[in-house]
Parts: structure tokens; sequence; C-alpha cells
């Protein structure tokens, strides 16, 4: 897949983490910094990866933020854009199987390095289920 990739400083480290995953793992990473641990604001981030994800010219978004909280208000502003935040792998899951989540959030200060692997392994392979769930995500 191609996989859109945009953090801010707090989750500068978690995403060069994510980025090496991905490519590891066969997927066209196409990686909208931050580059460095300088600050930044991450609703230009946001909006910068979640514009090809809503385009189709990317299959997959992940932004990490400090919490993941603000950059996953920020995303879910495009109304293309399904962004979960997601801190433990069973939600990872359910947001792929319920919610078609294209956009994965993650918090760089609040998940460590093995969870959030697991996390991005798991919804990166999980499928959308469908039927009611498809009558739901398209209620917003
Ligand atoms: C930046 O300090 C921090 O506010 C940001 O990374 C994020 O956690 C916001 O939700």
């Amino acid at each position: 897949m191609k996989v859109a990739l945009g953090c801010d400083h707090g989750g500068f480290a978690l995403k060069e983490q994510i980025v090496d995953l991905l490519r590891q793992l066969g997927h066209e990473v196409v990686d909208f910094g931050t580059m460095n641990g300088e600050s930044v604001d991450y609703p230009e981030i946001a909006a910068a990866v979640c514009e090809p994800v809503a385009a189709g010219e990317c299959q997959r978004g992940v932004l990490i933020c400090g919490t993941g909280i603000g950059i996953s208000m920020a995303a879910n502003r495009n109304s293309a854009i399904r962004a979960a935040l997601c801190t433990e792998s069973f939600s990872a899951r359910m947001s792929r199987e319920h919610n078609d989540a294209n956009v994965l959030c993650l918090g760089g200060r609040t998940v460590g390095p093995g969870l959030a692997e697991d996390i991005v392994r798991v919804w990166m392979v999980t499928e959308f289920e469908g039927g009611r769930h498809l009558r739901r995500i398209k209620m917003f």
C-alpha cells in the first residue's frame, strides 16, 4: 500500500520507527515530516497527510503527535477522513473492521515502541467488514 505519514515534534522519534517498519513490511511510504525534533504545529501536518488519503493517492495515513489527540482531532476535520486514535491493538483492529479507519493516530509520548509496532502491524492488515458498518459510516 501507499501510506502517507506525518508527525509533530512529539511524535518524531516514533514516526522514524514506523517509517522503517512500514518499509520493511513492503509498503511505499510518503513522509510528510516533520524531519527533526523542533517544534511544529500538528494541524498543518494532519492536513498535509489527509489530503492525499482523501484524494485516493495514498490508501492509508499514519499521524503521530505527543498524545495522538490533537492530530486526530485535526485529521477528522477532513470529511473524507476517518482517523482513529489507538493506544492498544484491539482498538486498532476494530477501527478497521467496524469503522474503516483510513488514518491511524498514535501518541509518541503515550505508547512504547513495541506496542506502537503491534498496533501498526494489526491496523495495516485488518480488513473492513462492511455490511451494517458501511451503513453506519455513511451516516457521518
Ligand atoms: C505538542 O507539545 C503536543 O501538544 C502535541 O504533540 C500533541 O500532544 C497535541 O495533542
